[in-house]
């Protein structure tokens, strides 16, 4: 079977949060399984300085607001990527400098709708074989709304592909009015309310919702809560009206990227059965460094608890930045947080560092390797995101050892155990999860948790429940494979290594 893979970001080449993990190891798995899954990418400046010589597979003609526009298809080959990659070369529109959705100042490119409409479109015809290159899949898998006009522009091929809809997250969605949706020549029929027309607006993402053959999102959890007017973002009743379209993969993660028996990026490795907490150490030494830590935070042996994300509401920064002062006035501890993104929110973490300069560390930034050793050298990871679609991060530092602390919403819901007395005494636990995105809640959790770190053995046992799970994507490909198959997938099951 054949899946073209349609994303807007892949880790390595480009990656600006889980999207582009999730990218990169889906399509390997579905390989391991025996597809043949093949990504398409927009061939961005910074994908193509990666390449020395592409292929140049062909031109395809493309309708756009500035007349018909040639984007040449390229092919790459990667160690990541078991088949070759697809890459969409349109200059105008891709080659740039800054990131993938934002100009180097911060701001979303104002052509957004245009360029990610012009990549639907070339993927389409790329799916209808329009360069003949006797490669046409069987299913084309588009995700979030970036990629939400693919299923949209394949409607109107004679024979359209199966198409499957990943939302990563409901809450971005690129909206826009009538004039941009007459520039960009799309077809009038398509401003319906029963297609991508929203609330007077035209709704990229409601196009790949209603276009589709199958929805899926990223965990059971999400699945039902984007059902609900409080998380759905206006696409509740979208949602509702096709219930049996929908359904929750939980993602896996790309299990040998992170890896504390190998992972590149730590200083000390550790397994289950190697001493694991003087390698944490080394990491921690080497995360501290990094971070620019003084002496005095650097010998510190108070807990440290880590943050790494994206700086911005949904990952609950201001419920994290609130709870800080908190918790160092009740508890002897550290922080090491790691980010980018609202500069509101990038000045309050600043701020907290200041004034707590060996017990708050902070670097503003993107950076893999810092990110690596935070998961390995943090003895706690906080994740308290307002909603969750499914979050890696909690899984990675499962995976390192070091126990989660979530609001249990989303994908953090479905993957993280409670240290309740009862999972404890029956060795279920890996983390702590909390109810209500509040400080009294996120603060009681850190107590919590701070109570049975006290306790060497039983944190001991805590942590290796957590490096224990298998959070590889093996059965979560298999479902999807189900899917593209057009078999039913069991409506929201929740994976064996879920709540019990
Ligand atoms: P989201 O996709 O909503 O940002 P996920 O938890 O799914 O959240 O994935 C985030 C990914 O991005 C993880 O791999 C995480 O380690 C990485 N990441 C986010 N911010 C940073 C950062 N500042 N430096 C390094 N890695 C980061
Ligand atoms: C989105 C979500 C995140 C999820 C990721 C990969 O960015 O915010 O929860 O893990 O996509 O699916």
């Amino acid at each position: 079977m054949k899946i073209l893979f349609a994303s807007s970001e892949a880790y390595p080449l480009i990656k600006t949060g889980g999207l582009a993990d999730v990218a990169e190891s889906l399509p390997r798995a579905l390989c391991a399984e025996g597809l043949d899954a093949r990504l398409v990418l927009p061939a961005y400046r910074e994908v193509l300085r990666q390449f020395e010589a592409p292929r140049i597979l062909g031109w395809l003609d493309i309708a756009t607001a500035a007349g018909r526009q040639v984007a040449r298809v390229l092919e790459v080959r990667h160690a990541a990527f078991a088949q070759p990659v697809f890459l969409i070369d349109a200059p105008a529109h891709f080659d740039r400098a800054g990131g993938p959705y934002q100009h180097p100042d911060g701001y979303d490119w104002p052509d957004n709708a245009e360029r990610f409409a012009l990549f639907s479109q070339a993927v389409a015809l790329l799916a209808d074989d329009a360069l003949n290159l006797g490669w046409r899949p069987d299913v084309v898998h588009a995700n979030d709304w970036q990629t939400g006009l693919v299923p949209a522009y394949l409607s109107q091929l004679s024979e359209p592909p199966r198409s499957l809809f990943t939302i990563h997250n409901i809450a971005y969605d690129c909206q826009f009015d009538m004039g941009t949706f007459n520039h960009l020549l799309m077809p009038r029929e398509w401003w319906s309310m029963h297609l991508g027309e929203f609330y007077g607006r035209f709704s990229m993402l409601k196009s790949g919702l209603v276009f589709c053959d199958v929805i899926t999102t990223v965990s059971p959890t999400y699945a039902e809560e984007i059902c609900t007017p409080a998380y759905g973002y206006g696409y509740a009743a979208v949602l509702q009206s096709d219930c049996n379209k929908l359904h929750g993969i939980l993602n896996g993660i790309d299990t040998e990227t992170w890896d504390p028996r190998r992972d590149p990026l730590l200083v000390a490795h550790y397994q289950l059965k190697s001493p694991i907490r003087p390698a944490k150490r080394r990491n921690r030494e080497a995360l501290m460094e990094r971070l620019g830590a003084s002496p005095a935070a650097r010998e510190s042996r108070d807990p440290l608890i880590g943050f790494v994300g994206r700086l911005v509401d949904q990952k609950g920064v201001d419920l994290l930045a609130d709870t800080i002062p908190v918790a160092l006035e009740n508890h002897a501890l550290q922080f090491a947080v790691i980010g980018t993104g609202h500069p509101h929110l990038e000045a309050r973490l600043a701020r907290l560092a200041e004034l707590n300069p060996d017990r708050v560390l902070l670097h503003l930034g993107y950076d893999e390797r810092m990110a690596h050793l935070l998961e390995a050298g943090s003895d706690l990871f906080v994740m308290p995101s307002r909603y969750e679609p499914c979050g890696l991060n909690q899984m990675y530092s499962m995976r390192y050892g070091t126990p989660p602390i979530v609001h249990a919403t989303g994908g953090l819901a479905d993957t993280v155990i409670d240290a309740s007395e009862e999972h404890l005494a029956d060795g279920l636990a890996t983390g702590f999860t909390f109810e209500y995105p509040e400080v009294q809640d996120l603060s009681t959790a850190i107590s919590r948790a701070l109570a049975l770190h006290a306790d060497p053995k039983a944190w001991m046992a805590l942590m290796k429940n957590g490096m224990r799970q298998d959070f590889s994507w093996a059965r979560s490909a298999r479902e999807y494979i189900r899917l593209y198959r057009g078999g039913e997938h069991p409506a929201n099951e929740k994976p064996s290594n879920l709540h019990p």
